[in-house]
């Protein structure tokens, strides 16, 4: 299923819009409880709902213009997609959704810091949740979550905090995702299509140096996944490129050359929506791209 990413109308479940809501009206019914933060007498969703909210109206345009490795709502894309990678690995590893929810959304909240965005965003986020009323412990778990996100966690961490940091590096580094990040950032850098993709045979080993930093075993499995996949698309799209010939359908050069066009504002979902309607000349998607997009949608999902 596609990821909604179209820019909302003003929100009117940001802050300050109705506070005290009924979502703390109806108690859990759990019966076993592990961890102090799963005691919350919280009904979740409609706090996940207006903190998606609050995250949208801070990064879907940020930033304004293309800059380094940023352009505008690619970090909140990127958010999307981590809340759903890290949604799966945490299933798989035993967190707390509540925590692994909320801590994936509010992760890049304070982005535009840079360098310190991890401490300066879990305490934006510990004032969000404070004034949505969430309870203490569980804001105090996501908040640590996002304090040591950017390179901070040690297998002794909580496995909540392990989760958001492991899909915060996947979506960046690993798959097919990653790949079309890597087309974007050359294209809005100005570099001929013949350098990129030239460029892919130094950029594959520095992503693979990457793994050794991931700390689940869910990480570990999907990366290897990721990995796989990204090197055979970049190694076909080589090879295509090199070929030089088109056969009359929109194969792997087109996608690149389509990705490339669209660098300034760039947004995967759409993209994909677009190619799935149609080609811009109308052609047929190749075998292999329909495998490309289908994959993007898959790690998109957090699915592989
Ligand atoms: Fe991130």
């Amino acid at each position: 299923m596609m990821t909604d990413v179209t820019p909302a109308a003003p929100c009117a479940l940001r802050l300050g819009a109705g506070r005290g809501g009924p979502w703390r009206s109806e108690p859990s019914d759990c019966g076993v409880y592990t961890k102090p933060y799963e005691r919350s007498h919280i009904r979740m969703t409609p706090i996940v709902d207006r903190v998606e909210c609050i995250v949208q109206d801070k990064l879907g345009d940020w930033p304004r213009q293309w800059e380094g490795f940023h352009w505008p709502g690619y970090t909140y894309e990127h958010t999307l997609r981590v809340r759903s990678l890290a949604l799966a690995l945490g299933e798989r590893e035993g967190a707390d959704p509540q925590v692994v929810e909320l801590a994936a959304l509010l992760h890049d909240i304070e982005k535009e810091v840079g360098k310190g965005h991890a401490a300066a965003g879990a305490e934006t986020a510990e004032r969000i949740l404070a004034e949505l009323e969430v309870d203490e412990a569980l804001a105090s778990a996501v908040c640590d979550a996002i304090a040591t996100h950017t390179g901070g966690n040690t297998p002794d961490h909580p496995v909540e905090n392990l989760v958001l940091g492991d899909a915060d590096l996947i979506d960046a580094n690993f798959g097919l995702v990653a790949t079309w990040r890597f087309i974007t950032i050359r294209a809005g850098h100005r570099m001929p299509m013949d350098e990129t993709i030239s460029s892919m045979a130094e950029w594959l080993p520095k992503k693979e140096a990457l793994r050794d930093v991931l700390l689940t075993e869910a990480a570990k499995e999907i990366t290897a996944a990721r990995s796989a996949r990204m090197q055979e698309f970049c190694r076909q799209l080589a090879e295509a490129w090199a070929n030089g010939e088109r056969n009359g359908e929109f194969d792997l050069p087109d996608l690149a050359e389509f990705i490339t066009a669209r660098h300034q504002t760039a947004n995967l979902g759409r993209q994909i929506a677009e190619l799935r309607e149609a080609t811009p000349d109308g052609r047929e998607v190749s075998a292999a791209v329909a495998e490309i997009l289908a994959g993007l949608e898959e790690e998109m999902a957090g699915r592989a």
